[in-house]
């Protein structure tokens, strides 16, 4: 706190969190914070007044962060704007702790051993469960693959379409890089779909093997598929022996109504589904699932490898997270927690940046804002100079798509901590604005 009040990241006049809040975000006891605070307040950082809490005194301010050179937006950032992570400050430490204990004292002693490759039975029952009531998806315990991320189920999937002689995916003009180089590294072209106002046309070329969606929630541009569009890809898969791959990595976080169910609920035989921990709970659990067509399951087990490659107590412990109904009660307080800090952006930019537009639907852990033409670099540098990490929508362009969207913000909002959302979220709109 030193440091960030020296150097200017908290600025003159900025309110803290009050010791319990930020004792929780912390995992630290009320007390270590409350003495942290009463030292900084001693040695004349910070400011305590009854009724108005802790703010950062005045006077102590040598190097403003305004004064960081424009040559160095690399330097250090306070706030992380940049979509993909939740807030990791508030992963159930210990329900997750609980579900760990209770999972490891009721699992046999084999399930430490090498075990099925399609993933521990306990988490696969589990999650055909959940799946089907949460989210629609029709599908056996049998044919759900364990797997360390969308990212490691891709690239198993990729791995069976090169088997088959696949040379083709479309996937959409706007999207993770990441994803298409993992497709090109099993030597499959990605083709770019056309994009419109209602978001990406899901119907590929002739000579595509697969499509790659986002369809509850389009990354990064927010929009949800319509409801044509939905059957109109199920009916090419059908009709060509296509293969759709939904990448459902935030299908739970719906905030304005209930949360569109998945497209493989429209046929379990064509659609893979792909489903992740990493917004739900923390990206560093290495935790997701596919849903696999039966006649696509051996090949897919096959592909990941003779034994499990993924970390049994995990998936103990995931296992007992959802049947004890603790999965459910974190999304709810999640969904919760991210649904105000969307309305607070919204209203932000409604009250001090009314030019700026919020595009996409009230779901996820990020909004896309459109910026006035010609602006978005601008923007960028500006945000860098003042300590804010956050990406512009160009760059994650597909670099064959046609067509370009106009200049925008990508915000995540997911990442700060509590207490330190109000400051990013101010940080952001002075900038905007
Ligand atoms: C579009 C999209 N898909 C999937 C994921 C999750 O990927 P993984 O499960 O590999 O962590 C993310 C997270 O950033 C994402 O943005």
């Amino acid at each position: 706190m030193r440091e960030a009040v020296r150097t200017g990241h908290l600025a003159p006049g900025t309110r803290l969190p009050s010791s319990r809040q930020l004792a929780t975000d912390l995992g630290l006891a009320r007390n270590t914070v409350a003495d942290a605070y009463a030292d900084l307040v001693a040695e004349g950082w910070l400011t305590a007044r009854r009724g108005s809490g802790t703010l950062v005194a005045d006077r102590m301010i040598t190097r403003p962060i305004l004064a960081r050179s424009a040559a160095d937006p690399s330097g250090d950032f306070c706030h992380d704007l940049i979509p993909g992570s939740p807030d990791l400050a508030a992963f159930p430490r210990a329900a997750w702790l609980r579900a760990t204990r209770r999972a490891l004292a009721a699992a046999p002693d084999d399930a430490l051993g090498y075990g099925d490759p399609r993933g521990r039975p306990e988490l696969r029952a589990a999650l055909a469960d959940h799946l089907a009531r949460a989210r629609g998806v029709h599908v056996s315990p049998e044919h759900i693959l364990i797997c360390a991320g969308v990212s490691h189920g891709l690239q198993i999937l990729s791995g069976v379409l090169a088997g088959r002689g696949a040379r083709n995916v479309a996937v959409e003009s706007y999207g993770l890089d990441r994803y298409w180089g993992l497709l090109a590294a099993a030597g499959l072209k990605t083709l770019p779909l056309p994009l419109d106002t209602h978001g990406t046309d899901p119907v590929p070329p002739v000579g595509t093997d697969a499509v790659l969606l986002t369809p509850a929630h389009q990354f990064p541009v927010g929009t949800a598929l319509q409801r044509d569009r939905r059957t109109a890809v199920v009916e090419w898969a059908r009709r060509t022996g296509g293969l759709v791959l939904e990448d459902d990595y935030d299908g739970e976080f719906r905030f304005d109504r209930q949360s569109v169910g998945a497209l493989q609920g429209l046929d379990p035989d064509c659609v893979v589904y792909l489903g992740t921990a990493s917004q739900t709970l923390a990206p560093g659990l290495r935790l997701a699932w596919m849903a696999l067509p039966p006649t696509l399951a051996e090949e897919a087990v096959a592909a990941k490898g003779q034994i499990d490659s993924c970390e049994v107590v995990s998936q103990l412990t995931m296992a007992e997270f959802i049947t004890s109904g603790a999965y459910d009660h974190h999304v709810r307080a999640a969904r919760r927690r991210y649904r105000d800090r969307r309305d607070a952006l919204v209203t932000a930019l409604l009250q001090h940046a009314p030019k700026v537009r919020v595009i996409g639907t009230a779901a996820g852990l990020h909004t896309v804002l459109g910026l006035p033409p010609g602006t978005e670099q601008r923007v960028l540098q500006s945000a860098a100079r003042q300590g804010l990490k956050v990406a512009g929508l160009s760059r994650y362009r597909h670099d064959r798509s046609l067509s370009a969207m106009a200049d925008a913000l990508v915000v995540g909002y997911g990442v700060p901590s509590d207490a330190a959302w109000p400051q990013a979220l101010s940080a952001l709109v002075r900038i905007l604005s």
